[in-house]
């Protein structure tokens, strides 16, 4: 058996080029003791990847020249070593970007692939879940009857915060997106009040006709003109929770920044970053009451599927362009 991963050859300046990373042929590495060897059937590839292929001082490491990346993947164990995992059993792990993986136990955690499908745990029942999840209720401070906007709103995060916002009594839900298609399921299947495509106008304006009384919170995943825009519609006490930019990630210089903060003296606005891994103390909060609205169907999903590791790249470039809807996973 043979094994292939996709290893960072050099750090892309600007938009990542293919020649930057190579799929390289390696063996299946050996289980030791206290170890399991997984077979990867899903890989996650996000936005914040882009960051790690940086060497820029930031929350994780930066990605070794090299070597194998890594990223959130689901898997079935192959061989254990290791007490309270079996062969047979599904597992959520961080050694994605490759067909096998051998890990300490310790990084493995298992998942039921009968509960729910095993890509589900890379998103709406995941990391883009939880993310979405305090996010929202946590940092954005979400109080019944807010007016919430959120960018990024057909993606894997924010077509969760949309949802959530509803199904916690939002008054008016805006999302904005990239395309017409995904405007029209914001508002036909995720039952946000009105949406927006950013590419067909300026958001400040288009913002300002879908929420003419302002709005109350905004959960970023843009940055930009978006950010922007949406301090200059904000209410009093408003809140802004920065989840993502993904405007700037392939950015060679630091993009300005908005021009009309002073809004948030007279709003006593509060713009705020946050990390989803300071935030696990909410998983049993998330989970339960997450996983029954995704089993009744109150809170939808979607997932764009690329098949096959050797298109992983092509899928991680493909979440920059906005080639996904809902939460992009590669299936093995
Ligand atoms: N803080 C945290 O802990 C945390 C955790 C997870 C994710 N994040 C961040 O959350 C955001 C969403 O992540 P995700 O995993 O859910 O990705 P995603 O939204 O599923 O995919 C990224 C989307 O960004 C949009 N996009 C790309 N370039 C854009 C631009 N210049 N302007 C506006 N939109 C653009 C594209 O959709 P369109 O077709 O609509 O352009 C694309 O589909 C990212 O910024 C990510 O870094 C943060």
């Amino acid at each position: 058996m043979s094994n292939r991963e996709w290893h960072l050859l050099s750090r892309p300046v600007g938009w990542p080029k293919p020649e930057d990373f190579a799929l390289v042929e390696t063996e299946v590495p050996t289980p030791g003791d206290g170890q399991v060897l997984v077979r990867n059937t899903h890989l996650s590839v996000d936005p914040y990847m882009r960051g790690r292929m940086s060497a820029a001082k930031s929350y994780a490491a930066p990605y070794e020249l090299g070597k194998v990346m890594q990223g959130g993947a689901v898997g079935e164990v192959l061989a254990s070593n290791a007490e309270g995992i079996s062969a047979g059993d599904h597992v959520l792990h961080f050694f994605g970007w490759r067909e096998y993986a051998v890990m300490d136990a310790k990084h493995a955690v298992k998942v039921d692939p009968e509960a729910a499908p095993p890509s589900t745990y890379l998103g709406v029942l995941g990391m883009t879940g939880l993310t979405a999840y305090a996010g929202l209720l946590r940092t954005a401070s979400f109080k019944e009857g807010d007016v919430v906007f959120v960018s990024g709103a057909a993606g894997a995060v924010g077509s969760q915060v949309g949802q959530i916002a509803k199904l916690k009594g939002a008054s008016r839900v805006i999302g904005s997106a990239g395309s017409d298609e995904k405007v029209e399921l914001l508002v036909d299947e995720y039952g946000f009040d009105a949406a927006f495509n950013y590419k067909n106008g300026p958001v400040s304006e288009q913002l300002r006709a879908a929420a003419p009384d302002g709005i109350d919170v905004y959960f970023d995943n843009v940055g930009g003109e978006h950010l922007e825009a949406a301090v200059g519609s904000l209410n009093l006490r408003g809140r802004i929770a920065i989840c993502g930019m993904i405007s700037v990630y392939n950015n060679t210089e630091p993009a300005p920044g908005p021009r009309n903060l002073a809004r948030l003296i007279q709003t006593r606005g509060r713009i705020e970053g946050f990390l989803v891994g300071d935030h696990y103390d909410l998983q049993p909060q998330f989970v339960s009451e997450v996983v029954p609205w995704v089993a009744s169907g109150a809170l939808k999903y979607r997932e764009t599927v690329v098949d096959g590791i050797e298109n992983t790249l092509e899928a991680f470039l493909g979440v920059l362009r906005g080639d996904n809807t809902g939460k992009m996973i590669v299936k093995l």
